[in-house]
């Protein structure tokens, strides 16, 4: 197990992204939790790379990784806007993603006259200031999320919303972390999340470093859960959420939502603002990403399905507003009927 000190930290925080002296240090998500392997990335392609294959995942994260990528891309003299395009065709769903590179794409045009040392020094202010905006805003969520939760709370999470997926503390998963550090969870029950396994790969790994009690479900045992009386919330993610609060999530939140809605539980989707996107009207509106069949096929390389089988592989599912009790952001929670704006 990867020890404390070896952890990327940035702001005092533990973080799985650096940047530093021309490159950056990223935390390989594909690795764990067997090995901490901090990889040197020191060009766009390999930023894009590796957020496509999910060596670093999470809307956030995604979203803070691209911005450093525009800043390798302008250190190595790449035009800006193939640079952006490269990294916004990585992957879909997440709007972080477009918003980081839209910004960092606004502060390049702002500054693109200047004498290149200031324009890398306001690139890099900006990228850096993303990231700390993010660490921000989920420490506010923790707080204003934990106040939602009974003491001995039991709950239920899908994915890793932790700090592994943002830019450090997480967003579902920080308010289950800022639960803990008030004394008032009992237990997180967490999806293993198919087929990746975020869940019993990353959230499982975070759940062990933060002391918080849990126990790993599989996906389909979250009914059976809630029917037993023993969840009280259920605490999701986000990558997108439409204007009306329709909102994107690792495939399997929609069933959750559902089953919380038929045995009277409060569902909620946390997310900082950077994740609601007011240009797309409602969930219809929002590009769900599919993935290659081979990771339900034979997920993380071990073949289950018999030759000849096909798989439908979608990442992220959509649930809809009014089956959402709140949006918990940076500014507060939000009850239906949703009118969101995003952050400026
Ligand atoms: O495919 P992933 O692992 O990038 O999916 C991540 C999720 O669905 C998270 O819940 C979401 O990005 C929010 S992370 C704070």
């Amino acid at each position: 197990m990867m020890k404390k000190r070896d952890f990327p930290i940035f702001n005092d925080v533990f973080t799985p992204i650096v940047y530093r002296d021309g490159g950056i240090d990223l935390l390989d998500q594909t690795r764990l939790p067997g090995r901490a392997v901090v990889l040197r990335i020191t060009d766009v392609d390999k930023v894009a790379e590796a957020i496509k294959t999910m060596r670093v995942r999470g809307a956030p994260a995604i979203g803070i990784t691209a911005a450093y990528g525009m800043v390798l891309g302008l250190e190595r003299g790449e035009e800006m806007n193939r640079v952006a395009e490269a990294l916004r065709a990585t992957r879909p769903t997440a709007v972080n993603l477009t918003w980081a590179i839209e910004r960092m794409l606004d502060t390049f045009r702002k500054h693109e006259g200047e004498p290149a040392g200031d324009l890398h020094a306001a690139m890099l202010a900006e990228a850096r200031l993303i990231h700390s905006e993010d660490i921000e805003a989920n420490q506010n969520i923790g707080s204003v999320g934990a106040a939602l939760l009974p003491d001995s709370a039991r709950v239920i999470t899908i994915c890793n919303t932790g700090a592994l997926a943002t830019g450090g503390y997480g967003t579902a998963y920080g308010v289950l972390r800022a639960a803990h550090e008030q004394g008032k969870m009992e237990m997180v029950y967490a999806c293993e999340t198919r087929p990746r396994l975020q869940g019993a790969r990353l959230t499982a790994w975070e759940l062990l470093q933060n002391g918080i009690p849990f126990r790993l479900v599989v996906d389909g045992a979250a009914g059976a859960l809630m029917a037993r009386g023993r969840i009280d919330a259920v605490f999701a993610g986000a990558d997108r959420i439409a204007a009306n609060g329709d909102s994107a999530n690792k495939i399997g939140t929609y069933q959750l939502a559902i089953l919380a809605r038929h045995h009277g539980i409060p569902f909620y989707i946390v997310a900082p603002t950077s994740t609601i996107d007011p240009d797309t009207a409602d969930g219809k509106g929002i590009t769900i990403e599919e993935r290659s069949e081979d990771e339900v096929l034979a997920p993380l390389g071990v073949r289950f399905a018999p030759d000849g089988a096909r798989a439908w592989n979608p990442a992220f599912d959509v649930t809809p507003a009014e089956l959402i009790t709140g949006i918990i952001t940076e500014r507060g929670v939000q009850h239906p009927p949703y009118h969101l704006v995003g952050k400026e």
